[in-house]
């Protein structure tokens, strides 16, 4: 199938750089991102491009280059899908809030949407392409909406995980280390394969059956979420017995078969993805009874969330067992850093946890607005609007945020913190001074030096 015209429906973090660099690459291919949020679309197509939607670094020079010449961002959903021969489905795959498999299966309603929304508008044949992470064998859900249309429309469905990292989106689009296409009929990987062969090598396309390719998405994000939970739960012992994690995880990484990355001992892994799909994928197993399976997974998550309140708990226990209208400041409320997504950041629920215990907190983030901080509070539903507000000091400024306080945890591993003047922010503080440092980003020696307190996860 000759490919001139690409919809993909869904402009958040994944469509919006995914297309970016599609669009960039193939000069030639029309692409049209559509959305039903209509303030994303405007905002996308802001004149003023630090008011694009997303932060990634790269991001708008790519924009720049691109937009409304091949790359267009648009709410009319049904032309973008009647003029085009691929539609990548890229909407969010959330964690279901309801009914059957609440809080562990992935709530597939938007994806459900979009492929009736394409039988409905489609005239012409069409290739499908799954981008969002799904539960494996959603192509067959996909392919019973599409098939049972009364025209004689030929569809053919391709899943494509992204592999992209939030902070490294498009290098890591531009370089990636694999793009995996599955799928049956051998046309339509082609076709797609040729897209990205415009600036991935042959050699790192990988064609597989559909399964295999929407398991190995799944697969690839427990695998990396169990080594930041392993390297978590070791941190935890190296504070006990006086190793210190990142000896121990330079160590164990430079062994090959370990390997070094993701080694990074933190206050938690947050994101959008690393816990739904480990949810799902532990749903996934105990409906196939596969206990023992589920289990395993389902481990790399309490880890998570106990790595989480531990931090909270060593930072009350060493304020002297409270921190009732103590000021406490949190540097970073993003995920991680170089993004302003704050989708289940570890920040979010070590501020629930200071709050319930009558914290005064301030919050500075350098991509993270105010109102974004008080709506993920809100959305835990914890308390009311008005004690979250009264809770919370949201500051442009680090220095506002640290001013008189009594502790200060990193949250985020910002650049920025490094560079900033930690004698100044000792004078400025209540004495004795602490600082948590959740992503051993400052050096243990130079803050105790300066008179802090310093404590940092596995040290
Ligand atoms: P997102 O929430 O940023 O964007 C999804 C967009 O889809 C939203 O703007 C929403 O308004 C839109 N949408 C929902 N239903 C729609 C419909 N019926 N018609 C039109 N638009 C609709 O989500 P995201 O972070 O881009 O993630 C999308 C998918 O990609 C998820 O399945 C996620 O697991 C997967 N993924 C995400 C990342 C990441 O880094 N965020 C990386 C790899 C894979
Ligand atoms: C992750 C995967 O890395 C991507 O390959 C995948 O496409 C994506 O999920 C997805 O499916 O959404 P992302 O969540 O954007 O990407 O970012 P990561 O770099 O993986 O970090 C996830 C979390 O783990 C962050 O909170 C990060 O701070 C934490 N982390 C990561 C650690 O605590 N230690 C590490 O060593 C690495």
């Amino acid at each position: 199938m000759l490919v001139k015209s690409i919809c993909c429906i869904g402009a958040g973090y994944v469509g919006g750089p995914t297309m970016a660099v599609i669009a960039k690459n193939n000069p030639n291919l029309k692409i049209t991102i559509v959305d039903i949020n209509s303030e994303r679309i405007a905002a996308w197509n802001d004149s003023n491009l630090s008011k694009l939607p997303i932060y990634e670094p790269g991001l708008a020079d790519i924009v720049k280059e691109t937009r409304n010449k091949n790359l267009f961002f648009s709410t009319d959903i049904n032309s973008a899908i009647d003029e085009s021969e691929m539609i990548f489905i890229s909407v969010n795959t959330p964690t279901k809030t309801y009914g059957k498999g609440k809080g562990m299966a992935a709530d597939l309603k938007y994806i459900e949407l979009c492929a009736r929304n394409i039988a409905d508008v489609a005239k012409t044949d069409k290739i499908v392409v799954e981008k969002s992470t799904l539960p494996v064998r959603t192509a067959e859900a996909i392919k019973s909406i599409l098939h049972n249309t009364e025209n004689d429309i030929k569809f053919h469905i391709l899943s494509n995980p992204e592999f992209l990292a939030e902070g490294t989106a498009v290098e890591d689009l531009l370089n990636p280390d694999r793009v995996l296409i599955g799928g049956e009929s051998e046309m339509a990987i082609e076709s797609l394969a040729e897209i990205y062969g415009t600036w991935v090598t042959q050699e790192k396309i990988l064609r597989t059956n559909l399964w295999s390719s929407e398991l190995s998405k799944l697969t690839a994000n427990a695998f990396l979420a169990q080594r930041v939970s392993s390297i978590n739960a070791i941190s935890e012992l190296c504070e006990q017995t006086g190793a210190n994690v990142n000896e121990v995880a330079k160590a164990i990484g430079m062994d090959t078969r370990i390997g070094s990355k993701f080694l990074n001992a933190s206050v938690g892994f947050g994101g959008s993805c690393f816990q739904k799909d480990i949810l799902n994928l532990v749903y996934i197993a105990r409906t196939y009874n596969l206990n023992e399976v589920a289990d395993y997974w389902e481990q790399v998550i309490i880890m998570n969330d106990h790595q989480k309140r531990r931090f909270s708990d060593q930072l009350i226990k060493t304020l002297y067992n409270t921190v009732s209208g103590k000021k406490i400041a949190l540097l970073g409320w993003a995920f991680k850093k170089d993004t302003n997504d704050t989708r289940e950041s570890a920040a979010i629920y070590v501020a629930d946890h200071l709050l319930n215990e009558q914290a005064n907190l301030s919050v500075y983030d350098p991509k993270v607005p105010e109102n974004k901080i008080l709506s993920d509070l809100n959305y835990l539903d914890t308390r009311t609007e008005e004690e979250n507000k009264n809770g919370i000091l949201c500051t442009s400024s680090p220095y506002d945020a640290i001013k008189d306080a009594h502790a200060i945890a990193i949250m985020t591993e910002w650049d920025e913190f490094k560079a900033y003047d930690w004698e100044k922010i000792y004078k400025q503080m209540k004495k004795p001074a602490f600082i948590f440092d959740g992503r051993s980003l400052l050096n243990k020696d130079k803050m105790n030096a300066i008179g802090f307190n310093y404590y940092s996860i596995g040290q």
